[in-house]
């Protein structure tokens, strides 16, 4: 007997373990989750992020990797570099937004998907993941099954069931990972003390994409003449 699995979600992991990180660990700027702005070190970042106007926040909160250039050209020229492999395209694709995310003790990040983009990424540049949570992605072929049977868990003998598992990423200093953008994600709560560092972005294709009625080029939306 014979088993294939004639779909799948492509999901990446590099390294970058040639970048000084030093910078973005002391980075003031993380972006909090929905329940962290009661927490006493998150307040003053809290009350920032409630006083300034939207397009500022975001601006100020969510193109951090536009301060830090040389880091945004390995992650885009790595991912492109994927891309190419995968599609035989280079559609140049960018970062559009980054942002910091900072999980202290207590802490988890709810399940949640990212949109107006292509592909999410994930870069952990902190100095301490030992005992850390990892990240969870949701399988989204389970929803889709008509049957949802009950497992036994892995540790009871079961093998892993790519229809139904979701699929883990840990986290370790200069580990980054690609995935597409509809999967949702999640950790379970930290319980160590170190602080669980990362920065996540959305990267978009900039090339002209030719698929007929489905075709666009980019300069129909950037250029306000045509
Ligand atoms: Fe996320």
């Amino acid at each position: 007997m014979k088993t294939s699995i004639p779909f799948g979600y492509v999901i990446v992991e590099d390294t970058i373990d040639d970048y000084d990180f030093t910078d973005l660990q002391n980075d003031p700027r993380p972006t909090l989750g929905a329940d962290q702005g009661t927490k006493p070190q998150f307040k003053e970042i809290a009350k920032r992020m409630n006083e300034t106007d939207p397009k500022t926040l975001v601006l100020e909160q969510t193109r951090i990797l536009e301060d830090y250039p040389d880091l945004k050209e390995i992650i885009e020229s790595r991912f492109n570099l994927f891309i190419y492999d995968i599609y035989g395209w280079d559609y140049k694709c960018k970062v559009t937004t980054s942002w910091i995310t900072h999980l202290t003790k207590g802490d988890k990040v709810h399940p949640h998907g990212h949109n107006n983009c292509f592909y999410s990424g994930i870069l952990y540049f902190g100095k301490y993941y030992d005992n850390s949570t990892n990240l969870q992605l949701v399988n989204p072929l389970t929803g889709t099954m008509r049957y949802l049977l009950a497992n036994r868990s892995i540790e009871e003998g079961r093998n892993p069931n790519v229809q139904v598992d979701n699929y883990e990423l840990a986290p370790y200093t200069g580990a980054m990972y690609f995935w597409p953008s509809q999967i949702w994600h999640a950790t379970n709560v930290l319980q160590t003390d170190e602080v669980r560092q990362s920065l996540a972005f959305n990267f978009v294709p900039t090339e002209n994409i030719y698929g007929g009625d489905s075709s666009l080029f980019t300069e129909w939306i950037t250029n306000q003449n045509l």
